[in-house]
């Protein structure tokens, strides 16, 4: 599968996808946001995938927004449009595929960048990375998740105080951990290297217990769905897998358990 705007690696059953836009700060276009998509598709239909890492390219920017250039002159349609075709296809898509999706922040994450690393299962980032969402400096809102996804992480006072802030609002990775909006920050250099031995040690675990944690601890944020009885249907269903017969079995027969994610 070939794409203009990213790269993919893979490392064992690690898949790194780098946004590769780094003239314009990794900004969100369109055109990324339907590779992403097709990517995102593929990971999650390739069994030897199973677990994925986000970056951006460069040393500058993680994703620097959505592509300020491309929606200038839109219409209320085609900004509403926008917004909801970028639920669809990016931040809802990343935040329910069943695999799990590390941010690798390396730098800006600002408005559409921020709120895609938000839509990842966890955050790590470097020391140079500054996150925040400067929408309301251009006129508009978050508009692919952050008023939502901000108040979850954070609580809604620091939510709200960073998107009524704007630019101004931008915030340090050491002060994002604080607030517990990225997991951990590390030096540049070793920011990948931490994400992938973080991803790989996830990958020993069952893929089909993996994409069960993930619908379970979202059902808890999802309007009107009941999070624990999601978690009863979802644990309950494990015990049907293959996985989870490998799993018990390699514990009692002291080995390391094989997991087919079936
Ligand atoms: N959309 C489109 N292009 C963007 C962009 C975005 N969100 N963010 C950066 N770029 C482009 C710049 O226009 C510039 O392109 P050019 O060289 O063709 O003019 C290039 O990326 C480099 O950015 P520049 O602004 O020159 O870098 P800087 O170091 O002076 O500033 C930022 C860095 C991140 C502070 C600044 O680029 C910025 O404020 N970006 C917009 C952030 C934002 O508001 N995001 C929310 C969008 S909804």
């Amino acid at each position: 599968m070939s794409y203009q705007n990213l790269l993919i690696a893979d490392e064992g059953p690690v898949r790194l996808i780098t946004i590769n836009r780094p003239d314009q700060l990794n900004a969100l276009n369109r055109a990324t946001i339907d590779e992403l998509d097709r990517a995102l598709n593929d990971a999650e239909g390739d069994p030897s995938v199973r677990v994925l890492v986000l970056t951006g390219s460069g040393a500058k920017a993680f994703v620097a927004g959505a592509d300020i250039k491309e929606f200038a002159h839109f219409s209320v349609e085609e900004g509403k449009a926008l917004s909801a075709d970028g639920h669809d296809k990016l931040f809802n898509h990343v935040e329910r595929l069943n695999k799990p999706v590390i941010a690798a922040v390396n730098g800006f994450a600002l408005g559409g960048g921020l709120e895609l690393a938000m839509s990842c299962h966890f955050r790590v980032a470097s020391e140079t990375a500054k996150l925040g969402l400067p929408e309301v400096g251009l006129g508009v809102i978050p508009g692919y998740g952050g008023t939502q996804r901000l108040a979850q992480l954070v609580g809604k006072g620091k939510a709200m105080e960073m998107i009524l802030l704007g630019s101004s609002g931008m915030i340090p990775a050491a002060e994002a951990q604080q607030w517990g909006l990225v997991n951990h920050v590390v030096p540049a250099d070793q920011l990948l290297s931490t994400c992938m031995e973080l991803a790989s040690k996830i990958a020993r675990n069952s893929p089909t217990a993996l994409g069960a944690a993930i619908r379970a601890v979202n059902a808890g944020y999802e309007p009107g769905a009941d999070g624990l009885q999601r978690e009863i249907e979802e644990f309950g269903k494990c015990f049907g897998t293959a996985d989870f017969k490998e799993g018990t079995g390699a514990f009692m027969e002291k080995r390391k358990a094989e997991f087919k994610g079936a």
